[in-house]
């Protein structure tokens, strides 16, 4: 069945959590679609993981639209929620209108996200009740790692932890159908979410939340060298991968690859015209 936003809400009331998960291309959308994930975010994180630059900062609405594009083919029931990029909201509301229309037009997603909470929440209403839903993004919001000063748990002081419980209502207020809460200490998710009607996701933000999202790369075990305190990695495809790259350049060099049956025959009298002539 369809993931749709009223499911989430239905999830949320009864208590059912809400497993979610970053998918970049049609082959992991396919994947996570048949496994039942609902929902796939088209994460900006992709900046990194697939782009590979040292922030999400330089992700551009084209990079986005290419990659939502991808992940909307591959996917038949989950519900794909692309990022907005940065500073593809923040210039003007009509700006931010535009975008997200491009995301679920050109993009094929069904949900926007973007990163903030009082100061875009007049966005995010424009955008709502232009009848595209809006998932907010809370904590340690990427797009702002300059202003932040890195990437740190957000919310432990007690006028910071105030400001992330205003945010997270502004923009339950504005329209927003659920919030993503990175890097903020259990507690407050816990807080936050018995708060708020609406469902929360969160990564590195505990047990608590109505949801939970991992980034592809970090549950997988695709980065070898780097595990963000937050992830649970389920595999360690780096490692299988690299096994199997060894292993064919081993059978190549050996002449064990290819064999009969992976090779093309064709007719002997033909052959023999050929060699013939
Ligand atoms: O871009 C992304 O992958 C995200 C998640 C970390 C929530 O925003």
């Amino acid at each position: 069945m369809a993931t749709t936003i009223r499911e989430l809400a239905r999830m949320k009331r009864d208590g059912e959590k809400i497993p979610m998960v970053t998918a970049y291309d049609y082959t992991a959308a396919r994947i996570a679609d048949a496994a039942g994930i609902p929902i796939l975010l088209v994460g900006d994180s992709l900046g990194m993981v697939v782009l590979g630059y040292d922030s999400t900062i330089p992700v551009t609405m084209d990079d986005m639209v290419r990659h939502t594009r991808m992940v909307s083919r591959g996917a038949s029931n989950a519900l794909i929620v692309a990022d907005l990029p940065f500073m593809a909201y923040q210039v003007d509301a009509n700006e931010a209108m535009r975008n997200a229309g491009r995301l679920m037009q050109e993009g094929g997603a069904h949900t926007v996200k973007m990163e903030g909470g009082v100061a875009i929440a007049d966005t995010v209403r424009r955008i709502v009740d232009a009848g595209a839903p809006v998932m907010g993004h809370l904590g340690l919001t990427p797009q702002s790692v300059n202003a932040l000063g890195g990437y740190r748990v957000q919310g432990r002081t007690r006028e910071t932890a105030r400001r992330l419980l205003d945010d997270a209502v502004a923009l339950q207020d504005a329209g927003a159908y659920s919030v993503v809460l990175e890097c903020v200490p259990s507690q407050l998710a816990k807080v936050i979410t018995e708060r708020l009607t609406i469902p929360t996701i969160g990564i590195g933000a505990g047990p608590d939340c109505d949801g939970q999202v991992q980034v592809f790369h970090d549950m997988l075990g695709l980065f070898a060298d780097f595990v963000p305190k937050h992830a649970r990695r389920y595999a360690t495809l780096s490692d299988d991968i690299a096994v199997a790259f060894r292993q064919y350049a081993d059978d190549v060099r050996a002449g064990a690859f290819p064999d009969e049956s992976e090779s093309f025959t064709m007719n002997e009298a033909l052959l023999s015209d050929l060699l013939d002539g």
